[in-house]
């Protein structure tokens, strides 16, 4: 690979969150998101340190991981950070070509390359560090045929809730420190071969309050895709901020899922007590005007208060949750693309008004 190719990564492999009860964590994807059950890791299966439940929808692999002992470095992430995402997991073909040439291109190591087999073949991986404690796994698994990887069984509890239509990870957005978006931009840039889609700043998101700005890095088969965001000054504390106040650092802030039927999605994860954004009735005295024309009904489109935004190549259809742990922080996107290849810049405002509502309501402008 010559410098600033891009590394061949397939898309997200899975995304692991270090929780403070990763068995409640398991049940809450699967009743209210509709995950199913995939693997399991713990004591039974000669891990002493920690409890993995592994659940998957469509292409979307999550992986819950909670601590057993005060010591171990799991219950020191969860101590530091509350629940949150430490591994997006990359899928790749060949782990040893892509981890060396990261290295070689300044990626930090967070673990060596390491070879596991049990009776369903072989996984390598190997990992680096991203921005805050966050890290990068790279996974082949071209040669395994089990569940999820060796050191985990298949996990098979009769309670498998329906899913509610999640069909792969869209992108995954980071929140950085101050004046670290750059750095961090450059990280992917340097390092992943990755180009830059889209910039905005704070004169394109923000409100009377609030302010961020973005660069969204991309692969170039767009199958991986981070935005990076920094806070912007606004008249109070900007979301970004908010978020680095309660992680204690930079970290990932929320993961995109793509449904090709939004309205059936967001109505069944509703329906199973997931908490959306609110958005302001007045948002939809607007938008026809902002976006033009769109295939879905605007009253069904109001009723499950969907957010609508329009680039050059077409539309797309989104809403966020509210956070999905005690702090403020992590939380989930759902998104429909039609056609659009961007993430919805003409929402910030509308959105940002709208999380000002609930940084009212916990007293944290
Ligand atoms: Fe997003």
């Amino acid at each position: 690979m010559t410098q600033n190719t891009c590394l061949p990564f397939n898309g997200t492999d899975y995304v692991e969150f270090y929780v403070g009860n990763a068995k409640q964590a398991a049940h809450y994807y699967q009743s209210a998101f509709g995950f199913q059950p995939v693997a399991y890791a713990g004591l039974e299966t000669g891990h002493k340190d920690r409890t993995s439940y592994v659940l998957r929808q469509d292409k979307i692999t999550f992986v819950l991981t909670g601590a057993m002992h005060p010591d171990s470095p799991i219950a020191e992430h969860h101590k530091q950070h509350g629940d949150g995402v430490k591994v997006i997991a990359l899928s790749v073909d060949d782990c040893k070509s892509v981890f060396d040439e990261a290295v070689a291109r300044g990626a930090k190591v967070y673990q060596d390359l390491k070879t596991e087999k049990d009776e369903f073949g072989s996984i390598t991986t190997a990992g680096i560090h991203t921005y805050g404690d966050a890290v990068h796994i790279f996974v082949e698994r071209k040669n395994y045929k089990g569940p999820f990887m060796p050191g985990f069984v298949a996990w098979d509890p009769p309670y498998k809730p329906e899913d509610t239509g999640l069909l792969y990870v869209d992108h995954i957005v980071g929140n950085v420190n101050w004046d670290e978006m750059d750095k961090t931009a450059d990280f992917y840039r340097t390092v992943f071969g990755f180009d830059q889609l889209i910039s905005f700043d704070d004169k394109d998101i923000s409100t009377d309050y609030t302010a961020l700005k973005s660069k969204v890095m991309s692969s170039d088969n767009f199958k991986v895709k981070f935005p990076i965001n920094e806070p912007a000054h606004g008249k109070k504390k900007s979301q970004i901020e908010e978020y680095l106040d309660f992680y204690i650092g930079p970290g990932p802030q929320h993961v995109a899922m793509a449904t090709d039927d939004i309205e059936a999605t967001i109505a069944a994860l509703r329906n199973r007590g997931v908490d959306f954004l609110d958005v302001p009735d007045s948002y939809y005295n607007t938008v026809t005007e902002r976006v033009g024309k769109i295939d879905e009904d605007l009253d069904v489109m109001k009723k499950h208060r969907i957010l609508i935004d329009r680039d050059d190549e077409g539309y797309l259809l989104q809403l966020f949750t509210k956070p999905v742990e005690d702090r403020p922080t992590f939380f989930f996107e759902i998104i429909q693309r039609k056609g659009a290849k961007s993430f919805g810049k003409g929402n910030f405002k509308a959105l940002f008004e709208s999380i000002e509502l609930e940084q009212g309501k916990r007293g944290t402008l």
